[in-house]
């Protein structure tokens, strides 16, 4: 589904991805985690082509995605910063998304499911947030694409949204997704993710089991084996 060699990928003087090999090719739940700033996005933004590296090739569902966009069809994608056009009001957006995307959707169970109804002729500029980043929600989960990448989706999120986005992620693994999942919340990732891909100086430090990794760190939660992984006094 996924195919990564050699990806690196700088900004200015910056190496943020340097050879970074990375293969998913099952359905499931993929949690990308990472220190800040450790090349998360960047590495989610070059599987879009929306972050074109330095070196290194890419392939989704196995053509190679450069030169190419029309496998972008096949991927739904939460971003982690949503710049939504402000004067526009939730229901216009929705319906440009859905015109650009031509697919079938089905947006009024999950307007419906996030209590969205009450905010549909609000303009986006004045919501909260939370609920902005239901909206958010709504767009990446009213298509049916076979990969689903999700970019901090539990930013801003009260309790009961986080209960249906965790809902909506079961559903999808269900339907033999594959799903890329980054947060920062362990328990919300250790909930819904079938593998932990840890990145680390640019590279992929670590990929398999949540169990896996509590025995490799010998630690018996997954928030204590993360952190074992930042402070190690070597990541060699
Ligand atoms: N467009 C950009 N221009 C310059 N630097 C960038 C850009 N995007 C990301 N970076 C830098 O690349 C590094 C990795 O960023 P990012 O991929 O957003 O990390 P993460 O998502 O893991 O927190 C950071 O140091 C960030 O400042
Ligand atoms: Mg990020």
């Amino acid at each position: 589904m996924i195919h990564i060699e050699g990806l690196h990928k700088k900004f200015g003087k910056n190496p943020v991805l340097s050879g970074l090999d990375l293969t998913i090719n099952k359905e499931g739940v993929f949690a990308v985690l990472g220190p800040n700033g450790s090349g998360k996005t960047t590495l989610i933004k070059s599987i879009l082509g929306m972050v074109v590296p330095d070196k290194g090739t890419i392939s989704v569902q196995g053509e190679p995605i450069k030169k190419n966009w029309k496998y972008r069809k096949e991927i739904d994608y939460l971003p982690q910063i949503a710049n939504f056009p402000g004067n526009l009001k939730v229901r216009e957006l929705i319906r440009m998304i859905k015109d650009l995307r031509q697919s079938p959707s089905d947006e009024d169970r999950l307007i419906a499911l996030f209590k969205l109804e009450p905010f549909l002729d609000k303009k986006l500029s004045t919501l909260s947030g939370g609920t902005k980043q239901k909206v958010n929600i709504v767009l990446a989960f009213m298509f049916n694409s076979p990969l689903l990448i999700l970019d901090e989706p539990t930013t801003g999120l009260d309790p009961a949204s986080l209960i249906h986005l965790k809902e909506l992620i079961r559903e999808q693994r269900e339907m033999k997704k594959t799903i890329l999942i980054t947060s920062h919340i362990m328990q919300f990732v250790a909930e819904v993710s079938d593998v932990i891909v840890y990145l680390l100086e640019g590279n992929i430090y670590f990929k398999g089991s949540i169990e896996e990794l509590k025995t490799k760190t010998g630690q018996t939660d997954l928030e204590h084996a993360i952190a074992a992984i930042a402070t190690a006094p070597s990541h060699a």
